[in-house]
């Protein structure tokens, strides 16, 4: 049976205030197409706001640290942003591992925290250009998956995104077929890795998904959602793509 669709926006480095009616707009539509979930990930400054504005919306972090608390100027740890009001978090942002140089260690220890917190995870992972023209995009993404993979992964908290590096942002998509390849690929990984269960584990895609090309990707099997940076930031670009979700 296909997992129920899941689609999150990833507003980055996004958003003021005046950006809180576009969440209050995105959680009315989610409201309105309850065949698929629906979530934003703001900046940290609008959790908090979002959730009181929008209470039974999923608002989510875009990163966290690994540790509960202590000398890490500058860092929230994942009881801070539960109680500022977040679910779940993303995870190994290739935004991330790129500008922080966070490794898979780090964000295997930051899944582990925030699941420990009781919140849901996302983590992303996905290859360079050179990477897939170098045919090593399958063995890239898998081995980043293994070593990425929190201990105790269970489908009611765990996540995937798929995020081609060269695709966020650009408005390149890759072909349907290794976009159907690369899931797959991520699907066997996840047998091995967890076993029984992880069928259920959802798989996103990311990477310049708009509403012109949402439902095409969203009918790729084991593509189970989206996540979505620039089309998520207004509610009438995103809500193509929460209308393919909810229909596909
Ligand atoms: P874009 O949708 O802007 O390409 O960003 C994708 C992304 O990085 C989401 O995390």
């Amino acid at each position: 049976m296909a997992n129920r669709k899941y689609i999150v926006g990833n507003w980055k480095m996004n958003g003021l205030r005046a950006q809180l009616s576009d969440i209050a707009a995105i959680a009315a539509i989610a409201a309105n197409h309850d065949d698929a979930d629906v979530g934003i990930c703001p900046p940290v400054t609008l959790i908090t706001a979002a959730v009181q504005a929008n209470p039974d919306f999923a608002i989510g972090a875009q990163d966290c640290h690994f540790a509960e608390s202590g000398a890490h100027t500058g860092c929230l740890s994942a009881v801070m942003l539960k109680e500022a009001g977040a679910s779940y978090s993303i995870l190994g942002h290739s935004e991330r591992r790129a500008d922080q140089q966070e490794g898979d260690a780090e964000v295997k220890a930051k899944a582990e925290a925030v699941r420990a917190a009781g919140m849901g995870v996302i983590i992303c992972v996905g290859e360079t250009e050179e990477e897939r023209d170098a045919g090593q995009a399958i063995e890239i993404v898998t081995v980043q998956l293994a070593r990425s993979f929190p201990a105790g992964a269970s489908a009611d908290w765990l996540t995937i995104a798929y995020e081609p590096i060269w695709a966020i942002g650009t408005g390149r998509v890759p072909e349907v077929s290794d976009v159907a390849e690369m899931h797959a690929a991520i699907r066997v990984k996840l047998g091995e890795l967890m076993g029984q269960g992880s069928d259920a584990v959802r798989i996103l895609y990311g990477g310049s998904m708009n509403g012109s090309n949402a439902a095409e990707l969203l009918a790729v099997p084991n593509v189970d959602g989206g996540l979505v940076g620039g089309a998520s930031l207004t509610a009438a670009k995103f809500a193509p793509i929460i209308e393919a979700a909810a229909e596909a």
